[in-house]
């Protein structure tokens, strides 16, 4: 049984050992640009403890490991674009380094890589893994998609929200998951609890970064703070808000989100200004933790031994109070 950290160190260490920098460079470069910056390598991290809870030997899953986290840093190439962000873990984004052909292409291939690493799974799991691995990335096609509509709409319920990270987000968290379990030989059932287990733990995680690019600091963030008011991203905040709002206030939002011409500073600082106003900080660190709370009902209920299970439980508690 190994510690989230160990997990952590072998992750990293497979992937600097990939050789990924061959011509033309102007494709491979801001590949290994991206992969080399870190980030918390959470979605291999929870697919190598999965496996980890049937299986010792983890050294088997880790190209399939990469495959996910390659997989997610295509999706942030394509994300800042989309979401025209500068900053990521801390370093200008790739359309910044470069542009925005580069991130879209190098995206591309990473998703193909990303293919290729989940293929190195056995045969045995191989087919169940991919097509899980397929379905969760077309998920998070049409969780994008929603992000940006609902960029332009004023109607944006709770439920659709919840909807929309569901599938840009804890899905892939959950595939993660699913597919550690599938590899590692895990029961149906218990396959099936830990991808719930990943939806609660994603709709969290997603609660947590919409709440740190408000409250965040940048310099630990990693992210520009402010980005999701700018692009008039309907988060749980901005509804809630909004359901909250005095008359006054909801004009005040109303005349943020409909002018096109703005200080960026300006509108920021005013639409958190109302956030404080109608305390939207507490609303959105209970709803977390309903999910946190929802998420360890599932893993409760995983058929491997207690103790086995008591380094997910310290991971996640790690990610619900994290600052990155
Ligand atoms: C960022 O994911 C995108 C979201 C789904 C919120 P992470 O917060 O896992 O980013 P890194 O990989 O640690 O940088
Ligand atoms: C990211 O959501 C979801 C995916 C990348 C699929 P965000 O747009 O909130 O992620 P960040 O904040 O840019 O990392
Ligand atoms: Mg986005
Ligand atoms: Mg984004
Ligand atoms: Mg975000």
């Amino acid at each position: 049984m190994h510690t989230a950290n160990q997990i952590l160190d072998k992750i990293n260490a497979y992937i600097s050992g990939l050789s990924l920098i061959h011509a033309p460079e102007g494709l491979y470069t801001p590949i290994d640009y991206v992969l080399s910056m870190g980030g918390k390598r959470i979605r291999p991290v929870l697919m190598l403890m999965a496996y980890n809870l049937y299986k010792d030997d983890v050294s088997a899953a880790l190209a399939p490991a990469t495959g996910i986290e390659m997989y997610h840093n295509y999706t942030l190439l394509h994300d800042d674009l989309m979401d025209r962000a500068d900053m990521r873990r801390g370093k200008k984004t790739v359309h910044k380094v470069w542009n925005d052909n580069t991130a879209i292409l190098s995206g591309d291939a990473m998703l193909v890589l990303a293919y290729q690493y989940v293929a190195e799974a056995p045969l045995s799991s191989l087919k169940e893994m991919l097509d899980l691995f397929s379905v969760t990335a077309l998920e998070i096609c049409e969780g994008q998609q929603y992000d940006v509509d609902f960029e332009q709409r004023d109607d944006v319920a709770e439920q659709d929200y919840l909807e929309m990270i569901r599938l840009k987000t804890a899905v892939l968290l959950a595939a993660s998951l699913k597919m550690g379990a599938i590899q590692g030989g895990a029961s149906g059932q218990d396959a099936d609890l830990l991808y719930d287990f990943g939806i609660n733990i994603g709709l969290a995680f997603q609660l947590k970064d919409d709440f740190l690019d408000v409250y965040g600091d940048p310099a630990i963030f990693g992210k520009n703070i402010g980005g999701d008011i700018l692009c008039n991203k309907k988060t749980y905040m901005m509804i809630k808000t909004m359901e909250l709002a005095n008359g006054q206030q909801k004009a005040e939002l109303n005349k943020w989100m409909q002018t096109q011409t703005f200080n960026p500073e300006e509108k920021i600082s005013a639409v958190i200004e109302i956030y404080n106003e109608v305390g939207i900080k507490e609303l959105c660190e209970n709803k977390m933790r309903e999910y946190y709370n929802s998420a360890m009902r599932s893993l409760d209920k995983v058929s491997v031994e207690k103790e086995t299970k008591n380094e997910l439980i310290n991971l996640v508690h790690e990610l619900m109070y994290r600052e990155n």
